[in-house]
């Protein structure tokens, strides 16, 4: 049997002087603005995750207004939300996904984010695929004020 998920998650940006994204820290000028770390693709994952397996949701899950959750490594939820979706019985088959940002350029940190999305959820990177759009310099993505991500996954028995 087959099930297959959807996440999606935006982020406020500001100043900064790096952005957490999929598990690692990209060199840029902004950072995403949140209660947690604010990663948004590893938000999107959890989701997609939790939303396969009908587990609830990343927000059910780490409450924002619960402070054990501020400045949370998002890696922690995303591995806590896996651990569920095994311990119901669920197996990964892969995931695939889209950051929206206008800038940094996401492409060159590919490898990295998917070994590191890979690592946290014990699977082999080939099931890990990734990519980004600008916002073609329109509307809240395009404009920098926000970053987002979208994510799908399958999973099986
Ligand atoms: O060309 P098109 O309008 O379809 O896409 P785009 O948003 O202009 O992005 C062009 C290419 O840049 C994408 O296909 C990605 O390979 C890359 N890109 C990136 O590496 N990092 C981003 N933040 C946005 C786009
Ligand atoms: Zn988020």
């Amino acid at each position: 049997m087959h099930r297959v998920g959807l996440g999606h998650d935006t982020h406020r940006l500001g100043p900064g002087d790096g952005l957490v994204i999929g598990g690692i820290t990209i060199p840029h000028d902004r950072r995403a603005i949140g209660h947690s770390d604010a990663d948004v693709l590893l938000h999107a994952i959890t989701d997609a995750l939790l939303g396969a397996a009908a587990l609830g949701d990343i927000g059910e899950l780490f409450p924002d207004t619960d402070p054990a959750n501020r400045g949370r490594d998002s890696a922690t939820m995303l591995r806590a939300a896996a651990d569920r979706v095994a311990a119901a019985g669920w197996r990964i088959v892969n995931l695939d996904c889209v950051i929206f940002a206008q800038r940094p350029k996401i492409l060159p940190h590919r490898p990295a984010i998917r070994r590191r999305i890979a690592e946290v959820l014990g699977i082999v990177e080939e099931a890990v695929w990734l990519k980004a759009k600008t916002g073609e310099s329109v509307g809240p993505i395009g404009e920098e004020l926000a970053i987002g991500a979208e994510c799908v996954v399958l999973i099986e028995r």
